[in-house]
């Protein structure tokens, strides 16, 4: 099977929801606060399951919220895509853990995709997909970083300036084949501080290949992103005749 010939249902895609979301604000869990009439997990567990190749789909629930979640999210898979909710851990890692656990072994390729990420676009999810099976064993969608970079000392002093044209914006979703995801966590154990799946398998030694990434998939972070997420929600009603926001 080619890049070209995406092989039907060899993927499961973990979802970390598990997040409180305190730069965005006191409230809500963040994966379940509403943009644009739905909340954000909803968002993108619809875009996750357009991708050609999902068939399950496994979320990390903010803690004491899985019936909850599952209730949400339920109505938004289409048959053929089996979805499991699980409790999240108070880490990301612990949480991607949680997911990796209960995914069930038959799916080769899994990729780990933050709600944050809500309006990440099917596209996305099938270009991360379609390079594991051509043979990378890790691949993580990328952008230019638009700004210049320094790095500053704890006085505010600049150390060195970086250059920008070798630097990139790493986004979800990552994939990876099963095994090497598996292994990485393992490895790395719970108490790691990295931030990304894909920088636990640089760990272990395993080369990491970028592919490129999509505006649209912008972490959902601070207050400001959330007028920016709305905008992505229309521009997809309007791509899609108004399936998005029907619920
Ligand atoms: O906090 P940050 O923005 O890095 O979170 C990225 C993703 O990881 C979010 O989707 C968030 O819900 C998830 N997360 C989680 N469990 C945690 C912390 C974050 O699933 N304990």
């Amino acid at each position: 099977v080619t890049a070209q010939q995406p092989l039907r249902g060899d993927v499961a895609v973990l979802v970390p929801a598990a997040g409180i979301g305190s730069r965005l604000g006191p409230g809500t869990p963040k994966a379940l606060r509403e943009i644009a009439g739905a909340p954000l997990l909803v968002h993108a567990v619809r875009r996750l399951c357009r991708a050609e190749g999902v068939a399950c789909v496994v979320i990390a629930a903010p803690a004491g919220r899985a019936e909850e979640v599952r209730a949400l999210v339920e109505p938004e898979a289409p048959s053929g895509v089996t979805l499991l909710v699980v409790d999240g851990g108070p880490t990301r890692g612990e949480s991607v853990y949680a997911a990796l656990s209960a995914a069930p072994a038959k799916y080769p390729v899994v990729l780990v995709h933050d709600a944050a990420r809500a309006f990440a676009p099917p596209d996305l999810v099938e270009r991360v997909a379609a390079a594991v099976r051509s043979g990378h064993d890790a691949v993580i969608p990328v952008l230019a970083v638009v700004d210049t970079v320094k790095e500053v000392d704890a006085d505010g002093r600049v150390v060195r300036t970086l250059d920008r044209t070798a630097l990139r914006a790493v986004q979800t979703p990552q994939g990876f084949r099963r095994e090497v995801l598996l292994a990485a966590h393992r490895a790395a154990g719970v108490a790691n501080g990295v931030t990304d799946d894909a920088g636990l398998v640089e760990h272990l030694g395993v080369a990491v290949f970028c592919v490129p990434g999509a505006e649209a998939a912008l972490k959902i972070t601070r207050p400001s992103d959330v007028a920016l997420a709305r905008a992505l929600a229309q521009v997809h009603l309007d791509a899609d005749g108004g399936r998005t926001l029907s619920s």
